[in-house]
Order: structure tokens, then sequence, then C-alpha cells
């Protein structure tokens, strides 16, 4: 989602507007804004693009308000319409707020507040922050003090910005684990979700920590600490980017801000989904539907690969039989189907034609689907009987990546919500999952930088080959066939994806001295296997780079070492790697990265 909160001099609405039009590439399905206008808090809010909203202010004499706020939706819970639009109001009209991010407790603090006489029009955990932080202000007798009363209470993630009445010039906004920057102008101050929102009119950027609360008015600004409001030294940052950078984030590519996105996704699709404490994981999406007997999982490309790595967990963890069939043979077959079989269908886009035709037939033979989807209301999360959203955030390079990161953490906790439903699933197993699992973002967090300068150091490298081969065993074959489609894809490289078993039937008699390898061989239960199959491709010449945990024991080419995670985590590791460095060949080969040639970012076509 974008949001923008605005307090200076100029008329708020239309740079509200431009804020938000900048901020489009986080996706839009519906905009809103909130401003104070003859003593009144206007909300005015609009389903769909931007142009609806500006058509429904159109008639409205906006000019006179010099502060406010706006928000896009990008909708990750509950179909994208007006009613579920931001700003959200407390019921007695006092105050607004937008919101990005969950409230995980949202529904304990809805009763809580409905006993005590506040009233709900709209089903969203943002009305419940408004009228909490309403509640919290009548308690403490200040909106800053009531804010910070409020979001203690609150448990989950989010960027929230603050607008009351009686306080026209005052803006607040404050983050935990959402993205949150303060715009600082001359006699103007902004926050913002990001950057390009505020760019044209100042370049001096204070970004939030989690934990930390803005306080902005038209000639001053104030970081405090969400609870106990002490004031806190912030350093203020001269943004060089033009707005284009901006919105990549200051990166070159979008693919590029997109892998380095991945701890954020991780994190976001774990949020109200695993009880840290408790050591569970819930997925209530699921609850009513009984554990499938035999699961089919239908997808095409990148979203394929993460069906075919979470057969795995599915299978060890769930003990649920599992096929993989990408979509475009799958709907063509005659396939066997029983009623109690469910089908799975994966899709980032949610608009994959061959995907969506399986979705069909299944649905035509009485069978029940689950649809896997990253775009709110698609025609497959419409179309399914169940939708889990991956909630990563909207994807903008033709190349698929955090999308993948995002299905494979769902496909974990599926495997887990199953496993432990069908009582097959051993306690230590779930506790180290999720241990590992909170481990995760954390890890490659810090992980990611050095994976790009050894990306970028082995890419150069290489990047004169013709061929290359992916080869992995295991969890890590559905890699590297996705290794190989991402060199494919963007550098135009000739990449296969073999499992390293299946080398020694035929693709070997390609390895040469100029057909390098590239290799998974992480310190799972196979690594021995791949070590051989390694040795083999030695033996006839071939280079070999090796993906590989530490302590390994391979002479190859390049030992690339990547962090250890517990069991098949690893793979979380594995795969920004695989990434960076199809990233960093094609870059390197002056390829348009963000859009190949011959490519389309979904394919709406048979
Ligand atoms: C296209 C994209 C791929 C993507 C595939 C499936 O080919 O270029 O990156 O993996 O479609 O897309 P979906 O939206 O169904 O995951």
């Amino acid at each position: 989602c974008g949001i923008i909160g605005y307090t200076g001099h100029r008329p708020a609405v239309p740079l509200i507007i431009e804020g938000l039009r900048s901020l489009e590439y986080r996706g839009y399905d519906s905009a809103g804004v909130a401003f104070i206008q003859h003593k009144d808090l206007v909300t005015v809010r609009a389903e769909g693009k931007l142009a609806n909203l500006e058509n429904k202010l159109m008639g409205m004499n906006v000019s006179i308000a010099t502060s406010g706020m706006g928000h896009t939706r990008w909708a990750t819970h509950g179909i994208p319409v007006e009613r579920n639009a931001h700003p959200h109001m407390c019921s007695d009209g006092s105050l607004a707020i937008i919101h990005n991010g969950i409230i995980e407790n949202y529904q304990p603090l809805k009763n809580e507040l409905k006993a005590l006489g506040y009233t709900f029009c709209s089903e969203t955990d943002t009305e419940v922050l408004a009228n909490l932080i309403a509640e919290g202000r009548k308690q403490t007798g200040a909106l800053d003090k009531g804010i910070s009363w409020a979001l203690q209470r609150v448990e989950g993630a989010y960027a929230v910005v603050v607008y009351a009445l009686d306080m026209p010039g005052v803006i607040f906004g404050a983050r935990l684990s959402s993205p949150f920057v303060l715009g600082v102008g001359q006699g103007e101050n902004f926050v913002a979700s990001d950057i390009p929102a505020f760019l044209p009119y100042t370049r001096d950027a204070v970004f939030l920590e989690n934990g930390e609360m803005a306080r902005i008015e038209a000639n001053s600004w104030q970081v405090l600490d969400v609870k106990t409001l002490e004031p806190i030294e912030k350093q203020v940052h001269h943004i060089q980017w033009d707005v284009q950078a901006a919105q990549k984030g200051g990166y070159k590519h979008f693919m590029l801000k997109e892998i380095f996105e991945q701890p954020r996704v991780i994190t976001d699709c774990m949020t109200g989904r695993v009880d840290w404490q408790r050591k569970e994981v819930s997925l209530p999406e699921l609850d009513a539907l009984p554990v499938p007997r035999r699961l089919h999982i239908v997808a095409c490309g990148t979203s394929y690969h993460a069906g075919m790595w979470g057969r795995h967990l599915l299978e060890n963890w769930a003990q649920i039989p599992v096929n993989v069939e990408i979509a475009s043979e799958f709907r063509y077959r005659n396939p066997i189907l029983d009623p109690d079989d469910v089908i799975l269908v994966i899709s980032q886009s949610g608009e994959t034609a061959d995907t969506l035709a399986g979705l069909r037939i299944a649905r035509e033979r009485g069978i029940r689907v689950i649809g896997l989807c990253n775009v709110v209301g698609s025609s497959i999360a419409r179309e399914s009987d169940t939708v889990i959203y991956t909630q990563a955030g909207p994807e903008i390079s033709v190349a698929s990546t955090k999308a993948m990161c995002s299905q494979m953490t769902v496909l974990t906790l599926m495997a887990l919500a199953w496993g432990k439903r069908k009582g097959c699933l051993a306690d230590d197993i779930l506790q180290n999952a999720v241990t590992g699992l909170s481990k995760l973002p954390g890890q490659l967090e810090m992980e990611l930088p050095r994976m790009r300068s050894e990306a970028q150091s082995i890419a150069r490298q290489y990047s004169s080959a013709r061929s290359f081969f992916f080869l992995g065993r295991g969890q890590c074959y559905p890699l590297a066939l996705e290794g190989a489609l991402k060199l494919k894809e963007i550098s135009y490289i000739h990449a296969e994806g073999y499992a390293s078993g299946e080398m020694k039937h035929g693709p070997i008699a390609l390895i040469d001295p100029a057909f390098p390898t590239f290799a998974l061989a992480l310190s799972d239960g196979l690594y021995s296997k791949v070590k051989s199959n390694l040795e083999e491709v030695q033996a006839r010449s071939g280079k070999i780079i090796a993906l590989a945990n530490p302590g390994h024991d391979l002479n190859v080419d390049h030992t690339w070492i990547i962090p250890e995670a517990w069991g098949p985590l690893g793979s979380f590791l594995a795969l920004p790697a695989l990434q960076l460095f199809s990233y960093e060949a094609a870059d390197y080969l002056g390829k348009d990265v963000d859009q190949p040639r011959n490519l389309a970012k979904s394919v709406t076509v048979e």
C-alpha cells in the first residue's frame, strides 16, 4: 500500500493525489484521502484506480485544506471495495487513520470496544485501531498519549497515520515492521510509506525505525519513542535519487529490489499465521476444509517450481500424496481425480490462463480448489473455493523472485498446519521449523549484500558461457530448475535444470570445459550423492560452481558458501543466490532485466 500525510502551506489534496500517483508502482485497488475543511473532517474514498478518486473529488472545493493524508490500497485481506478503503474514522468522527499492515488481535479489541459503545461500519482491522486510538485519547487526555496507549495493545505489523479534527495542522505517524519515512521540507513536512511520495518537494528524509512515532507540523517535526514518548535523535538523510530510482528504492532494477525485499516478504507472509511463543502455526483459510487425501498442485513457471518444492514438505510432514503438474499439461490430460482430492493452484498474478483453466476443470468435476495467490481479487482468487494470499506485495519485475519465496513460505506453513491436524507431525519438527522460520528473515537480511557481491564476481567470470547446467537433488532439484529458468529469462544464456542423478542418463554427454555447471550442494541428507554426481562432471572436464554450506568437502572451481538453516529451510537462502547470479549475469551483459524480451508478467493467453 502507499501512504502519504502532509502538513504545510500548499493545497494539500492535489499534493496528496500526486504523491499517491508516484506510489502507483505499489499497486492500486482503492484509494482515499482525508482533510479538514470548514471544521469538518472529510474522507473521500473510491474503489479502483486513482482516477476514480480524482473524479469524486472533482466536484468538491478542496483547495482550502493545507493538511491531510491519503492512501492507496493493495489489498492483502478483504476484497478491494470502497468500504474497505482507507481512511477509516473512529465512531464519533473525531479522528481518522490510514494504515498498512495487519492488526492480529483486532477481534478481541473489537469486542472490548463494542462493549464500551463504539460502533463499526466496516469489517476492517483498521477501523478497530481508529476506535482504539480514540479510546486511548479519552483515557489519557492527549492524542499522542492515546496513540501510544493504543499501539502498545496492538499485535501485528503496521505503518499508521493519525489525523484529528481538533488538531488540523498536526499529523502523527508510527511504524512497526512496515516501511515509513518522514520528509522534512521548508514550512511543510511529510510522512509516507516511501520516498517518491514527497520527492518533488524535499530530498531530506528521516527513516523511522520500529517502535518510533513521528509528529509533524508545518514548521516542526519530532520523532518519539512510541512507548515512552521520549524524543529520539534522528539523522536527516539527503536523497540523491530521481523519482524513478526512488520507486526502485534506490536499486538499479525492480528485480534487485524485489530480491532484497525477501526478508520482509517472509515476515509478512508469517504475520498472523505463526504463534512464536506457543510454536504453533495456523492457516484459518484451511480450517473449513478436511485435510486432503491427495493433493494436485497445478501451476506454471516459477509458481510450478514452488509447487514442486512444497511437495517434499507436504509429503514428509503431512503425509499427503502430492502430484505436481504444469497447468498447460494438466488441462489437456484426462486426470483421474477422486472426489476427496484437492487441487492447489499456485499463481502470483492469479490470472495465468492455463492455471485458471486447470482450476475450472477441477471445479466442473466438483473437486475442491485452494488458490495460493498474491494478487487479491484476481480471477484465480475469486474462483477458488478457498484462497490463501501470499502477501508479498506487488511484484513488478517480469522475472518472478519474491513471489516464489512467499509461496514457499506458505507451503511450509500448510505442511506444518496439515501435519499437526493429521497428528503425523512430530513435535520436534514443528518446534524446529518454527524456530528456523523465525530466524530466516534476519539471516537473509544479513547475507544478501554478501551474496550479491559473490554473485557479481562469479557472474562476470562465467557470463560468456553459452550454456549452463543447474543441478540439484531432492528439494534442491526444483531450485535448480528455477535457477536455470531465471538465467534463461533475463540473460538469454541457455540453461537446463536437471536432477543431478539424471545427468548420467544423457545430459552429461554435453559437458566440456565451455559448458559450466551450477550445482546446489547444500548440507542436506543428499549432499554425498550430489558430490559424487559432481565428480562425474569433473571427470569430463566440466567447470563447477557449487552452492554449499560451511563444512563441505568439495573440491570444485568455485564454492559459494551460504549459511545453513534448519532442514529444508536452507532453500530460502539458496534461492536468492540463484536469483542474484542470474541478475548479475544479465546486468553485466546489458540486458533489459525488468522487462526481458518475449516475456510477459501475466500470461493471460493460452
Ligand atoms: C509468466 C511469468 C513468470 C511466472 C509465470 C506464472 O511466465 O513471466 O515469471 O512464473 O508466468 O505466473 P503466475 O502469475 O501464475 O505465478
